[in-house]
């Protein structure tokens, strides 16, 4: 069966049809196809792709090279799906597998989750392919939009900017921390501030805000909620700039909306060209969402930004 891509979106996002997943790995021509298709849409929906998680780690292993998960996270959190470390486990589940308390730390940490980004842009090596699977999904006949995971299209939002502002931004580099986004995502919860999650004096990720996309070929601007300054200019003024850009990414216009329908779909977008979020509420503490991912490295250029050839640390909290 041949593979065809269906747009959903006038700039980016498809649907992918005719994949045979039952058949991981791929053929080299399949392959090929979908990595066209990723290049030129950011976002590819696969519906009941009927993955498991071992097909699944193996479908990103064909992508290239995949970020492990430590088996603890930085707070001491087991990963509930060991010994499969290439699993991210974005489920609103605690490690025993029940539903998480929608006021734990899980849940504080993982309001971040809500806010566009790109995936692990803290990381020395920043994420490239993401492949979310879903396992559980909630009932989305009920709470309309609140579980989809939302995208924007950085690359057309960056060309769409008055060309002022592409002057004034052209040289920026960007400093880029997780601490921050978690400040963002939860600003009345007491634990995102303390000391020890103080995004000044964490570890720190370093990029280009203007940059090439590699995969298309596009200029594109690399923003997201992980973005904390913008190199010599004051913490203000720099957060001000970054505010308004994810502002502008994030208009409607810019948007699309991907609904989670049943166990099995899988949704792969590339985090240097899109950003993505959850969209979060009643489901949290209530029905179970249970959404794992695998991540590709980068393999572009630009994968290490400007944090050295040699640089690999990762950070990661739940
Ligand atoms: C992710 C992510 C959004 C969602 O997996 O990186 O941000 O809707 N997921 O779960
Ligand atoms: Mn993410």
């Amino acid at each position: 069966m041949a593979i065809t891509f269906e747009p959903l979106h006038p700039t980016f996002v498809a649907e992918c049809k005719g994949v045979d997943f039952s058949k991981v790995p791929l053929s080299d021509e399949d392959l090929q196809t979908i990595k066209d298709g990723i290049a030129k849409y950011g976002v590819l929906i696969f519906r009941k792709t009927g993955l498991d998680n071992e097909r699944h780690i193996a479908f990103g292993r064909q992508l290239g090279p995949l970020d492990d998960v430590t088996p603890y996270n930085a707070l001491g959190r087991k990963n509930r799906l060991a010994p499969h470390d290439e699993l991210f486990d974005v489920s609103n589940l605690d490690e025993n597998g029940n539903l998480a308390p929608a006021t734990g730390t899980r849940a504080i940490f993982g309001k971040a989750n809500a806010l566009f980004h790109t995936d692990s842009s803290f990381n020395a090596r920043r994420a490239g392919l993401s492949l979310l699977l879903a396992h559980e999904v909630p009932p989305n006949d009920v709470y309309g939009q609140i579980g989809n995971t939302e995208f924007a299209d950085s690359r057309t939002a960056y060309a769409d900017l008055p060309e002022e502002t592409k002057e004034k931004i052209k040289d920026f580099v960007v400093d880029h921390t997780q601490l921050h986004s978690r400040r963002r995502g939860a600003p009345n919860e007491p634990l995102v501030w303390e000391d020890r999650f103080d995004p000044a004096k964490g570890p720190i990720s370093k990029h280009t805000l203007v940059q090439t996309h590699e995969r298309s070929g596009r200029p594109t601007m690399y923003v997201g909620a992980h973005c904390y300054r913008i190199e010599g200019l004051p913490l203000e003024e720099g957060q001000a700039i970054i505010d308004d850009l994810l502002k502008f990414s994030s208009q409607p216009k810019y948007v699309y909306s991907a609904s989670w329908k049943q166990p099995g779909d899988l949704i792969m977008w590339d985090n240097t060209a899109v950003q993505h979020r959850a969209v979060q509420g009643p489901v949290d503490g209530k029905f179970r969402r249970d959404m794992r991912r695998v991540t590709v490295h980068d393999d572009s250029k630009l994968c290490r930004g400007l944090n050295g050839d040699d640089a690999n640390w990762r950070v990661g909290l739940p």
